[in-house]
């Protein structure tokens, strides 16, 4: 019997890094998986594993979500996860930011989270249950410069917390992770500067990098029913970072 058994489960950003580890993590473990991804190229690679169902979903776009979890409901019957994952970023500095960067990286990474939410929620409300794992970053908690990010991960971690109280009643939990440098293609770049890399090991008590699957296992107990009294809580998974 698998940890998440039956259970369906949708993962936005499904189709690479953190969110495509955790879709074969949840496979594993028993779960239908929807792979919801804007990028069509990166689905159907991932489509290719059995269990794993790719979706295209643009998570700023809800007329996406009404048609994606519609169409869910009525193949699988139930949305009982929702991961949602998907996420940008940019290094540009403060001073650089022009009203374009700071649109695109509120509106996908918190307006998306919002947006998925407020569309799954009906449905978890009238099902009794749910649970709800939102991705913001280790930015959100402690100053790491990265501020159109940061801005737009400090409202995932504030509307977590918001949602949890309000659909606790409804038996939905909703939680936060923060996870720290974790290998992805969305941190490349940073692997290949030497020097970003020992400043951030250096500052990191367990003095390395994260892996997608130390994320996915976080996430992977927050969903399950081992979690069944957790709701509004925020995990770290960042090597002791945000501990110093
Ligand atoms: N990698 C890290 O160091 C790190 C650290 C903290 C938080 N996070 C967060 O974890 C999540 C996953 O990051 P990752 O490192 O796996 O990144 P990634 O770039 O490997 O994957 C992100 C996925 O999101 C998808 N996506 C982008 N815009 C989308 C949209 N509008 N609609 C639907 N899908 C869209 C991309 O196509 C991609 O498949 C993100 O929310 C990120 O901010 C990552």
């Amino acid at each position: 019997m698998g940890r998440l058994q039956d259970k369906i489960a949708i993962i936005t950003g499904g189709a690479s890094g953190i969110g495509e580890r955790l879709a074969m993590l949840f496979k594993d473990e028993g779960a239908t998986v929807i792979a919801a991804d804007i990028n069509e190229d990166a689905l159907k690679k991932v489509s290719e594993i059995e269990g794993i169902h790719g979706k295209k979903l643009d998570v700023t776009n809800e007329d996406d979500w009404a048609n994606m979890l519609k169409e869910v409901k009525e193949e699988f019957g139930a949305i009982d996860i929702l991961i949602n994952n998907a996420g940008v970023s940019t290094e540009k500095q403060l001073h650089e930011t022009d009203y374009a960067v700071w649109e695109f990286m509120l509106k996908i990474n918190g307006f998306g989270t919002m947006m998925g939410m407020k569309h799954t929620l009906p449905y978890m409300k009238e099902a009794g249950k749910g649970a709800i794992v939102n991705l913001s970053s280790v930015t959100a908690l402690v100053g790491m410069g990265l501020n159109t990010y940061t801005a737009a991960k400090g409202s995932v971690r504030a509307i977590t917390k918001a949602a949890a109280t309000e659909y606790g009643q409804f038996n939905v939990r909703i939680n936060a992770v923060f996870p720290g440098v974790i290998q992805t293609p969305m941190t490349e770049g940073l692997e290949s500067s030497s020097e970003q890399l020992q400043r951030i090991n250096a500052m990191t008590p367990l003095q390395r990098l994260g892996k997608p699957e130390e994320v996915g296992n976080a996430i992977l107990f927050l969903a399950s029913d081992e979690a069944s009294f957790i709701t509004g809580a925020e995990l770290a998974i960042d090597g002791g970072y945000s501990a110093l």
